[in-house]
């Protein structure tokens, strides 16, 4: 059991508090970044291009996430860990079901998966088996070939409109968190506002209950051009830790994210 539970989450929403999440895969970051104190590491999917080098999070296997899984579990100190259902996994209830089952016997705390409402009952009944659901909305990364593109979701008022009721469907269906990527602030505000259960952003403007960062961008070391929403913290820090500790305060004081990472 981590130090961080899903009730820890749920009551900085209640109190106002902002929260911290970022990406590790690996035992050595996930120990660097729980002692630092950020409280939910994502095994994020974007391992693929991150570790792997591909072009997008689709090849991305069920069975490298258990390994990243397992790895960031023994590095852990306390952080909740969260773990992305890759590409096709939750294709099939049945698939969802038994995808989620490795991810958490590997050592994940909670599962994220990628969709909208058509995915009500799959969050139900992996809640209804002990698996806390996260759902990503938004710029859903494996639907790129969908999007034509890694683009903004939600700026036309009919795409809000249907986020806002996605968001409003998997709440209902037991989602115990949502994740909200590249989309308008006032729309990420909006969900926010309407959510009883923590909103995560990246992306997404300053106003979500929590942010999230893949570790190598905000550490810098990402080669070519990062995305908007993306601020290295390395320049004046004297270590990694001291980034991160940078990185959390300045989502917890309010200053991160600024408009200048943020989407009207
Ligand atoms: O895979 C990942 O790291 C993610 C974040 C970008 C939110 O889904």
């Amino acid at each position: 059991m981590s130090s961080v539970t899903l009730q820890t989450l749920k009551q900085r929403k209640l109190n106002g508090e902002k929260f911290t999440m970022l990406t590790a895969y690996d035992a050595t970051f996930s120990q660097v970044v729980s002692e630092a104190g950020i409280e939910a590491i994502l095994v994020g999917d974007s391992l693929g291009m991150v570790l792997q080098g591909h072009d997008s999070t689709i090849p991305v296997t069920l069975e490298q996430m258990v390994y990243h899984t397992q790895s960031v579990a023994r590095g852990n100190r306390g952080a909740l860990i969260m773990s992305d259902l890759p590409f096709m996994s939750c294709a099939t209830l049945e698939s969802a079901l038994n995808s989620a089952a490795e991810l958490m016997r590997a050592g994940a705390h909670m599962v994220k998966l990628e969709g909208g409402r058509w995915l009500a009952e799959t969050v139900t009944k992996l809640n209804q088996q002990g698996v806390p659901v996260c759902v990503h909305l938004g710029l859903t990364p494996q639907s790129v070939n969908t999007f034509g593109g890694y683009k903004v979701q939600g700026r036309e008022q009919s795409a809000a409109l249907q986020m806002l009721e996605d968001a409003r469907v998997l709440e209902e269906a037991g989602a115990a968190c949502l994740l909200v990527e590249c989309i308008p602030t006032l729309l990420a505000e909006e969900i926010t506002e309407n959510s009883k259960v923590p909103v995560i952003g990246i992306g997404a403007g300053p106003h979500t209950d929590a942010q999230v960062l893949v570790l190598h961008d905000m550490l810098g070391i990402t080669p070519g051009r990062t995305a908007r929403f993306v601020k290295n913290f390395m320049p004046g820090s004297n270590s990694v830790t001291e980034a991160v500790q940078k990185y959390a305060s300045e989502v917890k004081n309010g200053t991160f994210p600024g408009p200048e990472h943020s989407f009207e």
